[in-house]
């Protein structure tokens, strides 16, 4: 069982140090390896994703990522900035379905933005599609155009789905929902884009396949609302990279925090890489703010899909909700009457609790 752990920066150093703690805790013959993704990457070798990570990360069983990014490498030219690894490793192992559950823990009802009554019992499972869309579409670029007889910098992107994409995606997330509430929504928006058009069709397609689940459609701007308005009508979401990225960033706070909400990135074989859907949080890096549960919660998600260890995953997913239930909190998910915890002494709680 081979994990490659790869930090990245900013929090990302401190919350995969405890996520890899509580993985070493389990008692399982884990290979663990740590290699460069990111802006520390670049500062060493400059390319995000160096050959010797590639390597690594195409032979382990797993990938265990923070996050990268930050201010620092923000003027970097594009093919070199810290965010070009991430994409670069989610296409290379072919890891084209995100999963990412936004589950509310009880305990946590207080903590959302959002009435508890609103939020109370929620599980939602969005899963985005991650190789594709205007993500990794071709042209792209920006150059000097004449328009209008005036020389202008002109920006382009390029948006598009084949079906096949489409169809792969789709499977998955029927294949979640016939395992969980039987409801998949399907997200595009498809009044004004072809591609999404394309979305709606192949799923209607395959929708005969899964007849013991109830699919419907919503376009992304009604489901941004209806997110907050009265998020448990979702059982599943399922959509494209671009409005997946936006719509479980919104979600994360209807589970209190973005810092809970975890994430698996998996290939046609369970291979896969897992990561909180936060970023390397520049704002409190380094200073022992950071919420590693969104990691530790990703990790459980490791032992659950790419090394089918059910167990392991619920007694990972339990000590989390103990650590809950005596009212430990890292400042993001902090109230009063609680106890505040740092990441590190939060990474010690979820292993007493083991
Ligand atoms: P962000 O998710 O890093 O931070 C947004 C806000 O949420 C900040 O106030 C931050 O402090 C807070 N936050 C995030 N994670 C937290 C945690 N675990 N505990 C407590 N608070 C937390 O988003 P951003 O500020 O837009 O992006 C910062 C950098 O991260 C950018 O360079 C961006 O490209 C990168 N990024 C990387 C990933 C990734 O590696 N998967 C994801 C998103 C953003
Ligand atoms: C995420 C992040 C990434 C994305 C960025 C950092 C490339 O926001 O994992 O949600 O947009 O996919
Ligand atoms: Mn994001």
């Amino acid at each position: 069982m081979k994990i490659c752990v790869l930090p990245g920066d900013g929090i990302g150093v401190e919350i995969t140090a405890q996520a890899v703690r509580v993985l070493e805790a389990l008692g399982l013959s884990f290979e663990i390896e740590h290699a460069l993704l990111g802006g520390c990457a670049v500062d060493a070798t400059g390319d995000p994703y160096p050959e010797a990570t590639q390597k690594l990360a195409q032979a382990a069983d797993a990938v265990l990522l923070g996050a990268v990014g930050g201010p620092k490498w923000d003027g970097l030219p594009r093919e070199q900035r810290p965010e070009r690894g991430l994409l670069g490793i989610r296409k290379q192992l072919g890891l084209f379905a995100n999963l990412r559950p936004a589950v509310l823990y009880p305990e946590l009802s207080n903590a959302s933005t959002l009435k508890p009554e609103v939020v109370s019992g929620l599980d939602i499972l969005i899963v985005r599609e991650l190789t594709g869309d205007i993500y990794f579409g071709q042209p792209r670029g920006i150059e000097l155009r004449s328009i209008d007889g005036v020389q202008q910098r002109y920006g382009y992107n390029t948006m598009h789905y084949d079906e096949g994409e489409i169809r792969r995606i789709g499977r998955v997330a029927f294949e979640a929902a016939r395992k969980r509430g039987k409801r998949l929504c399907s997200v595009d928006k498809m009044n004004v884009l072809e591609t999404t058009q394309l979305w709606r069709d192949v799923m209607n397609e395959l929708a005969p396949e899964y007849p013991e689940v109830a699919l419907t459609h919503m376009l992304v701007d009604n489901c941004a609302m209806q997110l907050v308005r009265a998020p448990k009508q979702f059982d599943v979401i399922v959509t494209g990279n671009m409005f997946g990225d936006i719509l479980s960033d919104e979600a994360s706070m209807l589970t209190g925090s973005i810092g809970m909400l975890p994430s698996a990135s998996l290939d046609a074989n369970n291979k896969g890489l897992y990561e909180p859907s936060h970023g390397s949080a520049p704002d409190i890096a380094g200073k022992d703010l950071a919420n590693p549960l969104a990691t530790i919660l990703s990790a459980a998600m490791m032992l659950r899909y790419t090394f089918a260890l059910e167990e392991a995953a619920q007694r990972v997913e339990t000590a989390v909700k103990k650590v809950l239930a005596q009212g430990y909190r890292t400042s993001d998910i902090y109230e009063p009457g609680t106890q505040k915890l740092g990441t590190r002494e939060m990474g010690e709680a979820v292993l007493k609790n083991l």
